[in-house]
């Protein structure tokens, strides 16, 4: 069975319609940036402190080893598609959804303090999405808008990846 690997900006619901997904569909859930911590011991402020590079190395042996799994909900940090290594290995056994939310509701609800990326400002998620939207739509095989409810959202998605 194929993975239902979610893709898109940092807010942008992956975390909420993964765990959703994995209860709906009775699916294990792996989500990489909790998988990379568990492994490294390392939050991922400290990997960011030592460099950005330091913490990319190590998302795509965390997405090699993941890619490998079956019938998993996959949810991804917002970076993953920075690497096409990344992408591959997801697109191995998976399928690739990019979960796109207007950056003004991503603002609304954000946890900044955990992500490095966002310590300059919110003008950092604008340039972000400028820079990755294009990304994101080249990765996926469905892109789906987050800016309804989220159980229109997850039966959405679960529309698309069950009529494949
Ligand atoms: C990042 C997003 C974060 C995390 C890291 C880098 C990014 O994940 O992987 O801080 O480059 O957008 P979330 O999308 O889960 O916040």
């Amino acid at each position: 069975m194929k993975n239902i690997v979610l893709i898109g900006m940092m807010g942008c619901g992956k975390t909420t319609i993964s765990q959703l997904l994995s209860k709906q569909l009775k699916r294990p859930l792996i989500d990489i940036d909790e998988y990379l911590v568990d492994k490294y011991k390392m939050t991922i402020p400290e990997m960011f402190n030592i460099s950005e590079a330091y913490f990319r190395e190590r998302e795509t042996i965390c997405c090699m080893e993941v890619g490998q799994k079956e019938g998993y909900i996959i949810s991804t940090g917002g970076g993953v598609i920075k690497n096409q290594k990344n992408i591959d290995a997801l697109h191995h056994h998976g399928t690739l959804i990019y979960l796109d939310r207007p950056v003004e509701n991503i603002l609304s609800d954000v946890e900044i303090s955990t992500r490095p990326l966002l310590k300059d400002g919110p003008q950092k998620l604008y340039e972000l999405y400028q820079q990755r939207h294009e990304l994101y739509l080249q990765a996926c095989d469905y892109h789906v808008i987050n800016d309804k409810s989220l159980e229109d959202v997850v039966n959405n998605i679960i529309h698309l990846c069950t009529a494949e």
